[in-house]
């Protein structure tokens, strides 16, 4: 199939709160240096970094690692200039409002200066309890707007977690709304962007000979897992308000499963992606309050609480649920999502079991692994006869292995995938409004029961493998 070209999104200004914060540096400085150095956008892009600390963009570039995603890490003198050149610091409080009326006034001079009119990209890569402020601050004073013709968009980026639980959700989406609305609002779910996510909708949408398979006739568990090495890297502050429940299952995994089971859409568009997606979010059972410790386990790595000073914390740095979704394609089948920090391994995959010839399985059926990360691929089992006089047989893989079937310049970072398609004003990796409520609607019985008391909470050493049942440390 031919390539598309990407088309060059409009001038933009691309405004960052919190560029000093840990999220910029390493992923969104790294990305836009990457986009700039390939010319994915315009080169009259502005970059404007928002910090309360005296730092300027020299300083804070030094610190960058801008070249992570290039091929072996090298970086290009050009590049490097073009985000140089780009970068631009404004200090401001983000809780003085009058802050707000002079950011705009800059923004409406970068306009004039460049003699064109810009979209304008709000990046909020900021604690979630300064969310409020800074979208209240922005309505307040105009910075929702087009340019001064009216003739830009101006769009707001969120980061994760969306609230804290149902209700907190529920509410950020409505005060957001006053000064945000929907077709403005870009909610990144950085899975979403990752090649390897997007390619499962194409995999399903584009090779037929899995579509009438796609259901519980023939598949008997979907299981998701992502799990980590590193542990919580000092960010002790924003984890002990999350945990793995809220920064992974409720969003990541729960995004990834909407893409694995949703029924296919008409079309690829932006709203038909969504429609389906929502459906199945809506068929999930949530979790109800007495099924809480039969389908759910929660650990912490051993040295968590010491990490975080706080000795008697129950923050879950383990989760796993099990889930059924309420449809004729998915009833009763069984499907498990599961993360962890300070694991064994690192490795994303989604794997579908298929049902063997005597039934049930999960016993000697086909399974299909779609690998998201690392060593990203898909591979599915066969049976095959055993060489030699018996007929006994034996499971083999075949592998389609990313590394080996496309070219070796790797593919784009989900953060740059994320910038360019805010710039360009397209909504389908993101997630909208009525799915993170979805979301919140099937975690919200396990967060309460967790957020009671300790009971079920497991320590495990870190570098562990997986946690399951009644043994804790086996896979
Ligand atoms: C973030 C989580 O959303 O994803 C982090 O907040 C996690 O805790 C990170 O480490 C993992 O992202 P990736 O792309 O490295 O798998």
């Amino acid at each position: 199939m031919a390539e598309t070209q990407l088309e060059i999104p409009q001038p933009a200004i691309i405004v960052i709160f919190g560029i000093t914060g840990d999220l910029a540096q390493r992923k969104l400085l790294p990305a836009l240096y990457h986009l700039l150095k390939d010319g994915l956008l315009d080169e009259r892009t502005v970059i404007v970094g928002i910090s309360r600390r005296d730092v300027s963009a020299d300083q804070l570039l030094e610190k960058v690692e801008l070249c992570v995603n290039e091929i072996d890490k090298v970086c290009d003198p050009e590049g490097i200039r073009k985000i140089r050149s780009a970068l631009r610091m404004h200090h401001m409080s983000l809780v003085n409002d009058t802050e707000y009326a002079e950011l705009k006034r800059q923004l409406d001079a970068i306009e004039t200066e460049q003699g064109v009119c810009m979209n304008r990209l709000y990046y909020l890569s900021i604690p979630p309890q300064m969310f409020t402020p800074i979208v209240r601050g922005m309505g307040q004073n105009g910075l929702n707007q087009s340019c001064q013709h009216g003739t830009a968009a101006a769009r707001l980026l969120v980061e994760k977690p969306f609230g804290y639980d149902l209700a907190s959700a529920r509410e950020l989406i409505r005060e957001t709304s006053e000064w945000f609305p929907e077709e403005q609002l870009f909610r990144i779910d950085h899975y979403l962007a990752k090649e390897t996510v997007q390619n499962i909708l194409a995999f399903r949408m584009y090779n037929p000979i899995f579509t009438s398979v796609w259901n519980n006739q023939h598949i008997t568990a979907i299981d998701i897992t992502a799990f980590e090495k590193i542990d919580i890297e000092g960010r002790a502050t924003f984890y002990e308000e999350v945990g793995a429940l809220r920064d992974f299952i409720q969003s990541h995994l729960l995004q990834l499963l909407a893409v694995v089971a949703m029924d296919l859409p008409d079309s690829l568009s932006s709203a038909d992606v969504h429609a389906q997606k929502l459906r199945l979010l809506e068929a999930i059972e949530p979790v109800s309050p007495d099924q809480v410790r039969s389908r759910t386990i929660r650990g912490q790595y051993e040295g968590y609480r010491t990490e975080v000073n706080n000795p008697t914390t129950t923050t879950e740095t383990y989760a796993a649920i099990e889930l059924r979704i309420d449809n004729e394609r998915w009833q009763n089948i069984p499907v498990r999502l599961r993360t962890g920090k300070a694991l064994s391994e690192k490795r994303t995959d989604v794997a579908i079991q298929f049902r063997d010839n005597d039934g049930d399985g999960p016993g000697m059926g086909n399974r299909l692994v779609f690998r998201i990360q690392p060593s990203e691929g898909i591979s599915l089992t066969l049976l095959a006869k055993k060489p030699g006089y018996s007929g006994a047989l034996e499971p083999v893989t075949m592998d389609f292995d990313y590394q080996y079937a496309f070219d070796a310049h790797g593919h784009p970072d989900a953060y740059a995938r994320v910038l360019v398609d805010a710039a360009r004003g397209d909504h389908t990796l993101f997630t909208t409004s009525d799915e993170v409520v979805a979301a919140w609607r099937v975690v919200e019985h396990i967060q309460q029961a967790w957020s009671r008391d300790g009971d079920g909470l497991t320590p495990y050493p870190k570098g562990a493998n997986a946690m399951e049942p009644g043994n804790p440390t086996a896979d």
